[in-house]
């Protein structure tokens, strides 16, 4: 998979060469190119911005830079990524469908945002796609950070990232719709507190059963959103229990 990431803080982006996202790049399962916005300007100042129309307070990006930058990078085709605070939660579903794609495009915006014509224009343009995603209900300083969370989720599942693909199946957001159960490890008595006995058991569908219980009732008290939106064949007799 290639990422193109377009910003005019490159060097916000340079936790992408370490960890897991680091030894993909080495590896090459992943094709990732952070660019400047800036390379794209022409004028002394290599301005990006300017008032908005309308008035009202900060800056907005110029689409006729963007465009520059994006005909390029986007020349073969490609989806396009908005980080916005306006845009559709990114949620694990957008993560698996987007590690099924062939080129992604992050536009990370700054000040007020991109100018609207940038997305609307590439919604015209023939072999791109263009969606704009938030992270969450609130305000960040830029898409930057958002660019690296997307290209994290995208990139874990992308086959070869994780050394053992089984740990993909059962953590929060997986398929069951759940939150995950909570985890222990050694020692199995520390501050007092024991590893549930059951755990320790070696009673495989005991285990099974318990950590999903689990997950439904700390789904239930942290996400009660979650447990609404789960399709009612998603719960056994057992689960209404809970
Ligand atoms: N840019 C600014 N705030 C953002 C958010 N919440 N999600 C994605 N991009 C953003």
């Amino acid at each position: 998979m290639r990422i193109d990431v377009v910003t005019i803080f490159p060097e916000y982006l340079a936790p992408l060469d370490l960890s897991l996202v680091g030894k993909a790049r080495t590896a090459g399962l992943l094709d990732l190119r952070v660019h400047d916005l800036r390379a794209w300007t022409t004028d002394r100042h290599r301005t990006v911005d300017d008032t908005p129309f309308g008035g009202g307070a900060g800056m907005v990006m110029r689409p006729d830079v963007w465009g520059t930058a994006l005909d390029e990078v986007l020349a073969g085709g490609g989806h396009l990524l908005v980080p916005t605070p306006s845009g559709a939660p990114l949620t694990q579903r957008t993560a698996e469908r987007l590690a099924g794609e062939e080129h992604l495009v992050v536009a990370c915006g700054r000040y007020e945002g991109i100018d609207a014509r940038v997305a609307e224009h590439y919604r015209t343009v023939p072999g791109v796609q263009v969606s704009e995603f938030s992270l969450g209900d609130y305000v960040l300083n830029g898409g930057e950070v958002a660019a690296l969370v997307l290209v994290e989720a995208v990139a874990r599942l992308l086959p070869g990232v994780v050394g053992n693909p089984a740990s993909l199946v059962e953590e929060s957001h997986g398929a069951a719709g759940l939150l995950e159960y909570p985890v222990y490890t050694k020692p199995p008595s520390w501050a007092g507190l024991d590893v549930p006995e059951v755990l320790l058991s070696g009673h495989h569908a005991r285990i099974e059963r318990w950590r999903r219980d689990e997950a439904l009732v700390r789904t239930a008290a942290r996400r009660p959103d979650l447990v609404r939106a789960l399709d009612a064949d998603g719960l056994d007799a057992h689960d209404r229990t809970v």
